[in-house]
């Protein structure tokens, strides 16, 4: 079915009934990992909502939450062989193919969810967009899952030496790679798709994710110990496929870039609450050892990341970090 699909898709992507002079319909398909309950699952359908209603039902946007098309590991592929359309990859996966993307996973880069915001709807968000352009693709927007904390079934992680020798999953990059080897951990690329059963399997004694993510995937069911570090923000990376865009009427771009602007405003939004109440749902949950680091405990770990800074730095200059702070 899924073949049926994917062939389907690169042969429909307008439907048209010109025959019987009825206006064409643009129809996106719009692929994604997460489950459908989570800021970005729900930003996915409200985008789509508000797409039809702005296009007169003239744009269709189809959302397949939970990889059910793609796997995080296949999507930009997909995207960029046009078998959809539309993909919102985490930064994460994107600086696999634009380096300075990094930026926006330095570990304690954002305070809080309004610098975050700012940097996304501002100047630095505009300028990474930009870049995607080099790879075909079109940046419409960033959105926001939330901020990343630490999951284990090992121990509460507190100190920097809690984390020795211990093994972690990750996403595919670099720059989250050197920050468990910071730690003195040692990182495990695995596609999102893969890590409920990898904990099951405990294959790995750890992880870093948002909240959402956590209790949505029910990855807490084997990960009792969880430390509220906000170290890292997860955020998206919103693409379409440029060749499509391009062919696109004036219009229509435009109805769905204020469809995007609406969405954007919403699920940054949206993400912060999600969080705040998610956590609140597993505080309840008797099996949790749930931890919320001192700011003294997370000076510590900005001290273990601070060589990740330099790094940055070095390789990239310090233009696009001058610009987040003036944000
Ligand atoms: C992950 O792989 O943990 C996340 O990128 C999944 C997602 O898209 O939120």
């Amino acid at each position: 079915l899924v073949f049926m699909w994917k062939k389907q898709t690169m042969e429909h992507v307008v439907h048209d009934d010109e025959q019987k002079g009825l206006q064409k319909q643009i129809v996106i398909y719009f692929s994604h990992v997460v489950a459908e309950n989570t800021p970005k699952g729900l930003a996915a359908q409200k985008f789509a909502e508000l797409v039809k209603e702005k296009t007169n039902g003239r744009v269709k946007v189809e959302v397949f939450p939970n990889g059910s098309l793609y796997s995080d590991e296949e999507e930009i592929d997909a995207l960029l062989r046009g078998d959809v359309q539309m993909i919102a990859p985490s930064v994460s996966k994107v600086t696999q193919l634009l380096p300075e993307w990094q930026v926006l996973d330095l570990p304690f880069i954002f305070e809080s969810y309004d610098d975050v915001e700012r940097a996304f709807t501002g100047e630095v968000g505009k300028r990474l967009l930009a870049m995607l352009e080099k790879k075909e693709m079109k940046g419409l927007a960033l959105w926001g899952n939330g901020f990343k904390q630490m999951t284990s079934n090992r121990r509460l992680l507190i100190e920097p030496s809690d984390f020795s020798g211990l093994k972690f999953r990750v996403m595919p990059s670099e720059i989250i790679e050197k920050q468990f080897r910071l730690l003195g951990a040692k990182p495990i690329v695995v596609p999102f798709n893969h890590v409920y059963e990898s904990l099951e399997k405990h294959a790995f004694d750890g992880q870093e994710n948002t909240i959402s993510n956590i209790y949505s995937k029910n990855f807490y069911q084997f990960q009792p110990y969880l430390t509220i570090s906000n170290h890292g923000y997860l955020g998206y990376a919103v693409i379409v496929n440029q060749h499509f865009w391009e062919k696109l009427p004036k219009d229509i771009q435009q109805n769905i870039a204020e469809a995007m602007q609406e969405t954007t405003a919403w699920n940054l939004n949206q993400s912060r609450k999600q969080n705040e109440a998610e956590l609140e749902k597993m505080k309840q949950n008797p099996k949790m050892y749930i931890y919320e680091l001192t700011k003294k405990e997370q000076e510590v770990w900005k001290q273990k990341f601070s060589p990740l800074y330099d790094e940055f730095e070095r390789e990239f200059g310090s233009e696009l970090l001058h610009q987040i702070k003036a944000e």
